[in-house]
């Protein structure tokens, strides 16, 4: 761990409230949920607070499947606001067309105090596949026992929502059943790129990324964890935590948007 993962990250979003604000993050989801007629579930808590999913969409078994999770690491708040902001603005005729579910904040403790990890010191995103050395979070443990409606949700698509704090430039991982990426990959990288400039060829995180895409990297993450279980597709989008809040904000949202309408 580098002294960037022990640091709280936060920033002043454009309507004056700080990107930890967790009670306001709740009472604009649940009141959302309430207006739409969502359903709003808790999986389970982890130090007393809730690992939320909402479930938008048709109800029917007939439309794609698409889960979009945010804030496995709580220096990435982009992330869990674009999905907020997202499923306030979504047109329901979009909507009405899949059926959406939504991690929008795995990791509450690390979101609150701008930490990457939870206030456990665990890393959300690994221990999935129970690789050497890595255990699961509590996130993890909730997230892990809900395997079957996970994989039900994510069954035709996974899209999860990262920032990179030290960077300035955008990338995004992501996994498809093919030797090459595919209109999938393509879409959500040029989504980023319409706000950023896109990673150099070259290697992030110890991967090899080429023209902004680390592809078909397997690792003990929950995108790894669910492509092993057979989901379609999963991508895992990355903004650079060195620009503007709410252009990373934004960035978030239209990924969420062409990832969804894609389906
Ligand atoms: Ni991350």
């Amino acid at each position: 761990m580098n002294d960037a993962e022990l640091k709280s990250w936060t920033w002043v979003m454009p309507d004056g409230h700080s990107s930890n604000d967790w009670g306001l993050y709740r009472r604009r989801l649940e009141a959302l949920a309430e207006r739409r007629g969502w359903e709003l579930v808790t999986l389970g808590t982890v130090a007393s607070e809730p690992l939320l999913m909402l479930r938008t969409g048709a109800g029917s078994t007939n439309v794609p499947h698409l889960l979009v999770a945010g804030g496995f690491h709580g220096e990435e708040p982009a992330g869990p606001w674009g999905v907020l902001e997202y499923l306030e603005h979504a047109p329901l005729e979009q909507l009405s067309r899949v059926q959406l579910t939504v991690l929008p904040l795995v990791n509450a403790t690390g979101f609150r105090a701008g930490t990457r990890f939870n206030a456990f010191g665990e890393n959300p995103n690994r221990g999935y596949l129970g690789l050497p050395g890595e255990n699961p979070s509590r996130e993890g443990v909730v997230l892990l026992a809900h395997g079957d409606p996970l994989l039900e949700a994510a069954r035709d698509g996974l899209l999860t929502c990262h920032e990179d704090v030290l960077l300035s430039h955008a990338y995004v991982y992501s996994c498809e059943p093919a030797d090459a990426p595919g209109a999938f990959s393509k879409s959500l990288l040029a989504a980023n790129a319409a706000h950023f400039p896109l990673h150099p060829d070259g290697t992030v995180d110890g991967c090899r990324v080429t023209d902004g895409l680390v592809f078909n990297h397997y690792d003990g993450s929950f995108e790894s964890w669910l492509m092993k279980l057979g989901v379609a597709r999963a991508a895992c989008v990355e903004t650079p935590g060195q620009h503007p809040i709410a252009q990373r904000i934004a960035a978030q949202r239209a990924m969420i948007e062409v990832f969804t309408a894609g389906a």
